[in-house]
């Protein structure tokens, strides 16, 4: 079973990339336990799955009449959470099914036909994101761990609420057999089927965090693509390196593209009887991957590479700004991003302006004029987007042998107070120093008010 220790850290020479990077076990469903879990699990989908042969098929035929009754409902692009109407839906069948196991088709079809029905949520059905995180079922054993995943958490329900985006936490592990880096399959296909009115499921690992609560996904720049995550193209077609992307955090689309590549990216799975095979040819294809157990991110990488032709012109690697970027690359540059905003807003007093939370996307907007030399990426002073703590482990204490301990919670302290003082400024208060959690008021006109 792959441990906790296992993480790859790979310099490249190109000094305008950020160094991919990977963790090998997400902290999320770490191994410890999810096998014993297993049992009780599949005796509960073996009764599921007895029952649902005793179901008898309804023989439904679309209601027309409430149909156009639906139609007639006024919209003011505000969802309806209290209207469901008659007419049969994918819900209805007693064929589908949220496991992996269980074959969709024509599931872009299903969900165009439900948001006919739910015209409330039609509206803005096409930028709508729904977050999807998670974490082991049992108690970390890292005596901070639950309370490292705690802020981790806040950090994605600030970021969510600012954003208004949905946002689920799952603590289940729903396929026993899809363990560690897999278990994340099955919840985001869960996902899918059960937010038909969201058109990206964004996974995002729960080590991971926003440093820049008001940076908004270009979506419109994924238009044409299906799945976005951190990557860069030569070092998966080239360098055939298992680095070349990061599966911690990842945009897919809710589509049957997706539901099919998930069951391609899957089908390399230890559920599966190929898990061993699997792991021997994604092996030998990437040559710098160190051990032998078939991963999601290399299973990734080689569906990039080798089946190229099927996926990889609706898989868009995003390198241009931290996606998600590696926590060592990054924190060192907190203090120079904290002064440069600070600068800048000395100087602009509407972006230093105190207001409600509610509108604080406006200002994050109205900053962009400031950042046009700021960079993205490595060497840029804007703030990341997405700092990933990629072999700290602070659920299970397990870091990675190649960092100390200090580096690892000082720098997870320093990154949530980073980003959560851009939160708790809307609500007067403020951090001021990133590795004390003493909070003060923040004095009307900040930081025009600070003495140099
Ligand atoms: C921060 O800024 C100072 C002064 O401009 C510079 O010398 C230093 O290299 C910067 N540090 C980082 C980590 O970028």
């Amino acid at each position: 079973m792959v441990t906790s220790e296992l993480s790859n850290h790979q310099n490249n020479n190109s000094p305008m990339m950020a160094k991919p990077h990977r963790n090998k076990t997400s902290s999320v469903f770490l191994s410890d336990g999810s096998l014993f879990l297993g049992g009780a699990f599949s005796a509960l989908i073996l009764v599921w799955g007895f029952s649902s042969f005793t179901t008898t098929i309804p023989k439904e035929t679309p209601n027309f009449e409430s149909l156009t009754k639906n139609d007639a409902v006024p919209h003011h692009g505000t969802p309806d959470f209290n209207f469901d109407p008659p007419d049969r839906t994918f819900y209805d069948d007693p064929q589908m099914g949220y496991t992996m196991d269980k074959k969709v088709r024509n599931w872009d079809e299903k969900r165009e036909e439900w948001l006919k029905l739910h015209p409330s949520f039609a509206a803005g059905a096409r930028e709508r994101v729904f977050m999807v995180t998670g974490s082991q079922p049992k108690p970390c054993r890292n005596p901070i761990g639950d309370h490292l995943l705690l802020r981790f958490f806040k950090n994605k329900v600030d970021y969510c609420r600012l954003h208004g985006c949905d946002v689920f936490y799952n603590n289940a592990l729903l396929d026993p057999k899809m363990f560690a880096y897999w278990a994340k399959y099955p919840v985001v296909r869960a996902a899918m089927v059960a937010h038909p009115e969201a058109e990206w499921i964004w996974w995002v690992d729960s080590d991971a965090l926003f440093t820049d609560m008001e940076f908004k996904l270009p979506l419109e720049r994924y238009r044409e693509h299906n799945l976005v995550v951190h990557g860069w193209a030569h070092l998966i077609h080239e360098k055939r390196s298992w680095t070349g992307l990061n599966a911690g955090v990842f945009l897919i689309r809710n589509c049957q593209w997706s539901l099919d590549f998930m069951e391609a990216w899957a089908s390399m799975g230890p559920q599966t009887p190929n898990y061993e095979k699997w792991g021997q040819t994604l092996r030998s294809t990437f040559k710098d991957k160190f051990f032998p157990e078939s991963d999601d991110q290399t299973g990734l990488a080689y569906l990039i590479a080798i089946e190229k032709d099927k996926w990889a012109d609706r898989i868009y690697l995003e390198s241009e700004y931290y996606f998600e970027g590696y926590w060592e690359e990054i924190l060192g540059t907190f203090q120079n991003i904290t002064e440069k905003y600070n600068e800048m807003e000395k100087g602009v007093s509407r972006l230093r302006r105190r207001h409600a939370e509610k509108v604080s996307e406006t200002y994050g907007e109205m900053r962009e004029e400031y950042l046009k030399d700021a960079g993205n990426g490595k060497g840029s002073w804007r703030r990341p987007f997405i700092t990933h703590f990629t072999g700290c482990q602070p659920c299970s204490g397990k870091y990675n042998a190649m960092y100390s301990a200090d580096d690892c919670w000082n720098g997870m302290q320093k990154a949530l107070n980073f980003a959560d003082n851009q939160v708790m400024r809307k609500f007067g208060y403020m951090r001021p120093d990133l590795l004390d959690n003493a909070i003060s008021p923040v004095p009307f006109d900040y930081p025009r008010s600070l003495r140099h």
